[in-house]
Protein backbone atom coordinates (compact mmCIF):
# COMPACT_ATOMS: atom_id res chain seq x y z
CA UNK A 1 0.00 0.00 0.00
CA UNK A 2 1.65 3.34 -1.24
CA UNK A 3 1.33 5.85 1.55
CA UNK A 4 -0.42 9.38 0.58
CA UNK A 5 2.62 12.10 0.07
CA UNK A 6 1.39 15.71 0.18
CA UNK A 7 4.12 18.15 -1.07
CA UNK A 8 3.64 21.80 -0.83
CA UNK A 9 5.51 23.72 -3.42
CA UNK A 10 5.71 27.09 -2.54
CA UNK A 11 8.47 27.63 -5.49
CA UNK A 12 10.21 31.16 -4.83
CA UNK A 13 8.18 32.51 -1.97
CA UNK A 14 8.30 32.73 1.60
CA UNK A 15 11.58 34.26 3.13
CA UNK A 16 13.11 32.56 6.26
CA UNK A 17 10.87 33.41 8.85
CA UNK A 18 7.28 32.89 6.92
CA UNK A 19 8.89 29.55 6.30
CA UNK A 20 9.34 28.74 9.77
CA UNK A 21 6.70 30.78 11.38
CA UNK A 22 4.42 28.40 9.11
CA UNK A 23 6.43 25.10 10.05
CA UNK A 24 5.77 25.87 13.38
CA UNK A 25 1.98 26.64 13.14
CA UNK A 26 1.53 22.89 11.41
CA UNK A 27 3.53 20.74 12.42
CA UNK A 28 1.67 19.18 15.62
CA UNK A 29 -1.55 19.21 12.81
CA UNK A 30 0.07 16.36 10.88
CA UNK A 31 -1.84 13.71 9.61
CA UNK A 32 -0.68 9.73 10.87
CA UNK A 33 -2.15 8.28 7.51
CA UNK A 34 0.05 10.70 4.95
CA UNK A 35 3.37 12.17 4.64
CA UNK A 36 3.76 15.41 4.20
CA UNK A 37 6.78 17.91 2.96
CA UNK A 38 7.28 21.61 2.09
CA UNK A 39 9.15 22.15 -0.72
CA UNK A 40 10.93 25.63 0.00
CA UNK A 41 13.38 28.03 -0.72
CA UNK A 42 17.19 26.49 -0.09
CA UNK A 43 17.64 29.50 2.57
CA UNK A 44 14.83 28.30 4.68
CA UNK A 45 15.33 24.54 4.71
CA UNK A 46 18.37 24.27 7.30
CA UNK A 47 16.25 26.24 9.81
CA UNK A 48 12.71 24.92 8.78
CA UNK A 49 14.16 21.53 9.82
CA UNK A 50 15.26 22.35 13.19
CA UNK A 51 11.54 24.08 13.81
CA UNK A 52 9.80 20.82 12.22
CA UNK A 53 12.17 18.82 15.05
CA UNK A 54 10.47 15.77 15.88
CA UNK A 55 7.44 15.83 13.38
CA UNK A 56 7.55 13.97 10.25
CA UNK A 57 7.33 16.58 8.48
CA UNK A 58 9.55 15.89 5.32
CA UNK A 59 11.62 19.30 4.20
CA UNK A 60 12.63 19.01 0.38
CA UNK A 61 14.35 20.81 -1.73
CA UNK A 62 13.37 22.35 -5.04
CA UNK A 63 16.99 21.73 -7.02
CA UNK A 64 20.68 21.01 -6.46
CA UNK A 65 23.15 20.28 -8.29
CA UNK A 66 24.89 17.56 -9.86
CA UNK A 67 28.23 17.62 -8.30
CA UNK A 68 28.66 16.86 -4.38
CA UNK A 69 31.01 19.50 -3.71
CA UNK A 70 33.83 22.09 -5.80
CA UNK A 71 34.39 24.95 -7.85
CA UNK A 72 31.17 25.07 -8.86
CA UNK A 73 29.84 28.96 -7.52
CA UNK A 74 26.41 29.58 -6.80
CA UNK A 75 25.63 25.98 -6.76
CA UNK A 76 23.62 24.01 -3.89
CA UNK A 77 24.94 20.73 -2.91
CA UNK A 78 23.08 17.62 -2.07
CA UNK A 79 25.70 16.59 0.44
CA UNK A 80 24.62 20.33 2.17
CA UNK A 81 21.28 19.81 1.78
CA UNK A 82 21.52 16.00 3.26
CA UNK A 83 23.29 17.66 5.85
CA UNK A 84 20.77 19.86 7.15
CA UNK A 85 18.13 17.56 6.81
CA UNK A 86 16.23 17.72 3.48
CA UNK A 87 15.24 14.41 2.67
CA UNK A 88 13.90 14.64 -0.37
CA UNK A 89 14.64 16.87 -3.75
CA UNK A 90 12.49 18.04 -6.46
CA UNK A 91 14.36 17.41 -9.94
CA UNK A 92 13.28 18.75 -13.51
CA UNK A 93 10.47 20.97 -12.47
CA UNK A 94 8.83 22.34 -15.40
CA UNK A 95 9.99 25.95 -14.72
CA UNK A 96 13.65 24.08 -14.58
CA UNK A 97 13.29 23.23 -17.45
CA UNK A 98 11.24 26.52 -19.13
CA UNK A 99 13.21 28.85 -17.74
CA UNK A 100 16.78 27.48 -16.98
CA UNK A 101 16.80 24.67 -19.97
CA UNK A 102 17.64 21.72 -17.80
CA UNK A 103 18.24 18.87 -19.98
CA UNK A 104 17.33 14.93 -19.29
CA UNK A 105 21.09 14.09 -19.12
CA UNK A 106 21.69 16.86 -16.47
CA UNK A 107 18.75 15.54 -14.41
CA UNK A 108 19.78 12.20 -14.51
CA UNK A 109 22.85 13.38 -13.13
CA UNK A 110 21.20 14.96 -10.70
CA UNK A 111 19.30 12.03 -9.40
CA UNK A 112 22.54 9.78 -9.24
CA UNK A 113 23.73 12.33 -7.40
CA UNK A 114 20.99 12.77 -4.94
CA UNK A 115 21.20 8.96 -3.94
CA UNK A 116 24.53 9.28 -3.48
CA UNK A 117 23.94 11.64 -0.88
CA UNK A 118 20.86 9.31 0.60
CA UNK A 119 18.68 12.13 -0.51
CA UNK A 120 15.24 11.04 -2.39
CA UNK A 121 14.74 12.43 -5.95
CA UNK A 122 11.15 13.68 -6.63
CA UNK A 123 11.34 13.48 -10.26
CA UNK A 124 8.98 16.15 -12.18
CA UNK A 125 7.58 15.37 -15.60
CA UNK A 126 4.98 17.26 -17.60
CA UNK A 127 3.22 16.16 -20.62
CA UNK A 128 5.76 17.16 -22.98
CA UNK A 129 8.11 14.52 -21.51
CA UNK A 130 5.58 11.75 -21.84
CA UNK A 131 2.78 12.50 -24.28
CA UNK A 132 3.00 12.79 -27.93
CA UNK A 133 0.02 13.36 -30.28
CA UNK A 134 0.42 11.67 -33.61
CA UNK A 135 -2.42 12.17 -36.15
CA UNK A 136 -4.56 14.10 -33.03
CA UNK A 137 -4.04 11.20 -31.05
CA UNK A 138 -2.10 10.90 -27.87
CA UNK A 139 0.58 8.24 -26.74
CA UNK A 140 2.11 8.00 -23.92
CA UNK A 141 6.05 8.05 -24.70
CA UNK A 142 8.58 7.22 -22.11
CA UNK A 143 12.17 7.52 -23.62
CA UNK A 144 12.36 10.97 -21.52
CA UNK A 145 11.64 9.17 -18.42
CA UNK A 146 13.67 6.50 -18.77
CA UNK A 147 16.72 8.25 -19.67
CA UNK A 148 15.93 10.43 -16.72
CA UNK A 149 16.07 7.04 -14.67
CA UNK A 150 19.36 5.94 -16.37
CA UNK A 151 21.92 3.75 -14.34
CA UNK A 152 19.69 4.08 -11.13
CA UNK A 153 20.49 0.74 -9.20
CA UNK A 154 17.43 -1.42 -9.29
CA UNK A 155 16.88 -1.53 -5.64
CA UNK A 156 16.75 2.04 -5.25
CA UNK A 157 13.85 2.25 -7.83
CA UNK A 158 11.17 1.95 -5.63
CA UNK A 159 11.75 4.81 -3.17
CA UNK A 160 12.37 7.41 -6.41
CA UNK A 161 8.76 9.69 -6.21
CA UNK A 162 7.55 10.85 -10.02
CA UNK A 163 4.82 14.09 -10.16
CA UNK A 164 3.05 14.47 -13.31
CA UNK A 165 2.12 17.83 -13.73
CA UNK A 166 0.63 19.22 -17.17
CA UNK A 167 1.91 22.51 -17.89
CA UNK A 168 -1.42 23.94 -18.42
CA UNK A 169 -2.80 23.00 -15.35
CA UNK A 170 0.20 24.36 -13.58
CA UNK A 171 -0.29 28.04 -12.60
CA UNK A 172 -3.07 28.56 -14.63
CA UNK A 173 -7.05 28.95 -14.10
CA UNK A 174 -7.56 25.94 -15.31
CA UNK A 175 -9.22 23.56 -12.60
CA UNK A 176 -7.07 20.32 -12.02
CA UNK A 177 -9.03 17.45 -14.26
CA UNK A 178 -8.51 14.28 -11.87
CA UNK A 179 -9.44 12.48 -14.89
CA UNK A 180 -6.49 13.84 -16.43
CA UNK A 181 -4.49 13.46 -13.13
CA UNK A 182 -5.12 9.78 -13.32
CA UNK A 183 -4.52 8.85 -16.54
CA UNK A 184 -1.21 10.50 -16.64
CA UNK A 185 -0.15 8.71 -13.75
CA UNK A 186 -1.89 5.42 -14.65
CA UNK A 187 -0.24 5.93 -18.00
CA UNK A 188 3.63 6.62 -16.33
CA UNK A 189 3.16 3.29 -14.02
CA UNK A 190 2.46 1.01 -16.68
CA UNK A 191 5.93 2.68 -18.45
CA UNK A 192 7.50 1.72 -15.31
CA UNK A 193 6.16 -1.99 -15.04
CA UNK A 194 6.70 -2.71 -18.68
CA UNK A 195 10.10 -0.77 -18.43
CA UNK A 196 10.95 -2.78 -14.79
CA UNK A 197 8.65 -5.27 -13.53
CA UNK A 198 5.10 -5.08 -11.73
CA UNK A 199 6.83 -5.29 -8.08
CA UNK A 200 8.61 -1.49 -8.68
CA UNK A 201 5.75 -0.41 -10.29
CA UNK A 202 3.26 -1.11 -7.64
CA UNK A 203 6.16 0.42 -5.07
CA UNK A 204 6.84 3.94 -6.91
CA UNK A 205 4.50 6.89 -5.60
CA UNK A 206 3.52 8.97 -8.41
CA UNK A 207 2.36 12.72 -7.59
CA UNK A 208 -0.13 14.96 -9.69
CA UNK A 209 0.60 18.60 -9.77
CA UNK A 210 -1.21 21.35 -11.26
CA UNK A 211 -4.33 23.19 -9.83
CA UNK A 212 -4.74 21.36 -6.84
CA UNK A 213 -6.50 23.15 -4.05
CA UNK A 214 -8.72 21.95 -1.54
CA UNK A 215 -12.07 22.00 -3.75
CA UNK A 216 -10.26 19.67 -5.64
CA UNK A 217 -7.64 17.57 -3.76
CA UNK A 218 -10.10 14.95 -2.49
CA UNK A 219 -11.72 14.01 -6.36
CA UNK A 220 -7.42 13.74 -7.38
CA UNK A 221 -6.47 11.42 -4.27
CA UNK A 222 -9.59 9.09 -4.95
CA UNK A 223 -7.95 8.04 -8.13
CA UNK A 224 -6.74 4.67 -7.71
CA UNK A 225 -2.95 5.96 -9.50
CA UNK A 226 -2.57 9.00 -7.72
CA UNK A 227 -0.29 8.48 -4.47
CA UNK A 228 -0.07 12.29 -3.57
CA UNK A 229 -0.07 16.40 -4.99
CA UNK A 230 2.50 18.48 -5.17
CA UNK A 231 0.78 22.03 -4.31
CA UNK A 232 1.93 25.50 -5.69
CA UNK A 233 -0.38 28.32 -4.79
CA UNK A 234 -2.86 27.36 -2.43
CA UNK A 235 -0.32 25.48 -0.10
CA UNK A 236 1.16 29.07 0.32
CA UNK A 237 -1.68 29.60 2.94
CA UNK A 238 -1.78 27.95 6.45
CA UNK A 239 -5.60 27.30 6.38
CA UNK A 240 -5.60 25.93 3.08
CA UNK A 241 -2.54 23.72 3.08
CA UNK A 242 -4.27 21.90 6.65
CA UNK A 243 -7.81 21.74 4.61
CA UNK A 244 -5.43 19.73 2.15
CA UNK A 245 -3.57 17.37 4.62
CA UNK A 246 -6.52 16.71 5.41
CA UNK A 247 -9.11 15.84 2.85
CA UNK A 248 -9.44 12.43 4.41
O1 LIG B 1 4.97 21.59 -8.40
C1 LIG B 1 3.60 21.87 -8.34
C2 LIG B 1 3.29 23.22 -8.91
O2 LIG B 1 4.00 23.44 -10.09
C3 LIG B 1 1.80 23.41 -9.14
O3 LIG B 1 1.52 24.78 -9.07
O4 LIG B 1 0.13 26.72 -8.43
O5 LIG B 1 -0.70 25.09 -10.16
O6 LIG B 1 -0.58 24.41 -7.74
P1 LIG B 1 0.00 25.28 -8.83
Amino acid sequence: MRKPFIIANWKMNKNVHESVDFVRAIKEKLPANKEIGIAAQAVSLYNMKKVAGASNLQIIAQNAAAELEGPYTGEISMRSLADAGVTYVMLGHLERRRLFNESNTAINQKVLAALKAGIVPIICTDEEMVQTEVNGKIHYVFQQLKSVLRDVPVNKLSQIVISYEPSWAVGSSHQANPEIAEEGCQAIRQSLADTYNNDIADKMRILYGGSVNPHNIYQIMSKPNVDGALIGRASLDIDSFLQMINYV
